[in-house]
């Protein structure tokens, strides 16, 4: 049994890993999370028990981080801000939570000595053309296009410098595109999906070619479980689940789904910089590790997800006018 201190565990991805600690293993969980606009309290709820405790806070408060360290085993870090059109609109907080917030954690993890998992995105590696026939693996150099995954990419190069120069034990994971429960309505599927439930047409940029690797959340916990439970330090890993679609296949497979009909959305204005496709080859953590994902249809995961937002609109309206009142103010 170890103690975890999760950071960022009551976001989309965090808290959907918090829950399956809880639920697959016998650790102990202490969240670390600011609750920014994309955190949300509610995602926890029901978790009150003497294998889990809250704290608010910022990963850049070093004092807070120190004492919470003091106590922890092993530390994952997911606190970020993670979304790119917001990035596009205001960089600052990237800067601020995702490099220095990291740096932050690192000089805590090489005071105690502690187990360090950072959680990072396959979009440090830019993209791809739709006929590449090689996709994103370890060893792809770094070509990040927006401030996100720039900020992303900065803050993987601090954990590999704190490897080498100062002995931190620590492990390095790349993800593709989440899709599940508890995601906010500023990204793509669960906007969509909202949308169709508050009777607005789905919004797609551009002509919607451009591609992603999509994961149920589910699938990224249980890789991350292997990666600490199996991983070898300093050690990158990259996690994927063979789900390439593109945005206008989703957006029409979602409306079909909804009982709508396949062209009823808009096309918007394109993201500025907008990669163009996503693609992991996760042989490594398949063969070295021996993950394997346990969502393989994407259908019925989408299905399952729509059906989360349809019963759980208490969690998503309170942040939804103000997401598309962003939107729109963007054209989009
Ligand atoms: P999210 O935006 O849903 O959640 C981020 C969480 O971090 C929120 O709870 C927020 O309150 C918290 N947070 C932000 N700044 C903080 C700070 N300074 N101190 C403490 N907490 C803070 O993000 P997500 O989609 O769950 O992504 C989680 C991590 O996974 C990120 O590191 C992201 O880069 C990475 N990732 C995401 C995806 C994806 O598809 N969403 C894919 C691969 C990797
Ligand atoms: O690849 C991993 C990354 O996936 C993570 O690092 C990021 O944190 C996460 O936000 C996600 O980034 P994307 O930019 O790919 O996700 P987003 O949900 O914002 O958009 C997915 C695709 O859908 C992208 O091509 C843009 C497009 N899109 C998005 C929105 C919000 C639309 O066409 N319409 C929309 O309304």
């Amino acid at each position: 049994m170890s103690r975890l201190l999760v950071t960022g565990g009551a976001g989309f991805i965090g808290s959907n890993f918090v829950h399956h600690v809880l639920e697959h293993t016998d650790h102990e969980v202490t969240v670390l999370d600011k609750l920014t606009y994309a955190g949300n309290r509610d995602s926890l709820a029901g978790l009150e028990d003497s294998r889990f405790t809250f704290v608010q806070g910022d990963i850049a408060d070093a004092t807070l981080v120190d004492s919470l360290f003091a106590e922890a085993d092993a530390v994952v870090h997911y606190a970020a801000e993670s979304h790119n059109d917001n990035s596009l609109n205001d960089p600052r907080p990237f800067l601020d939570t995702n490099i220095i917030g990291t740096y932050t954690l690192l000089e805590a993890a090489r005071r105690h000595g502690t187990r360090f998992h950072h959680i990072s995105t396959d979009e440090v590696y830019g993209d791809l053309e739709l006929d590449d026939p090689e996709r994103f693996t370890e060893s792809t150099p770094y070509n990040p296009s927006s401030p996100y995954s720039s900020t992303k990419a900065g803050s993987d190069l601090l954990v590999r410098a704190w490897v080498r120069s100062f002995g931190v034990g620590a492990t390095i994971s790349n993800c593709s595109n989440n899709y599940g429960p508890y995601q906010h309505v500023e990204k793509f599927i669960p906007r969509q999906i909202t949308n169709v439930i508050r009777g607005i047409r789905p919004k797609l940029y551009g002509a919607g070619q451009n591609v992603r690797d999509w994961i149920h959340a589910d699938d990224h916990s249980s890789a991350v479980l292997t990666i600490l439970d199996k991983g070898e330090l300093g050690e990158t890993y990259l996690i994927g689940a063979d789900g390439e679609r593109n945005n206008k296949d989703v957006v029409e497979l979602i409306l079909e789904q909804m009982g709508q009909p396949r062209d009823a959305y808009d096309h918007v204005t394109d993201r500025a910089g907008h990669d163009l496709r996503y693609a992991i080859d996760s042989a490594k953590l398949r063969t070295e590790l021996g993950w394997a994902p346990q969502f393989g249809d994407f259908e019925a995961g989408l299905a399952a997800t729509i059906q989360w937002y349809r019963d759980n609109e208490a969690w998503w309206a309170p942040s939804k006018d103000a997401t598309e009142a962003f939107y729109a103010k963007q054209g989009q």
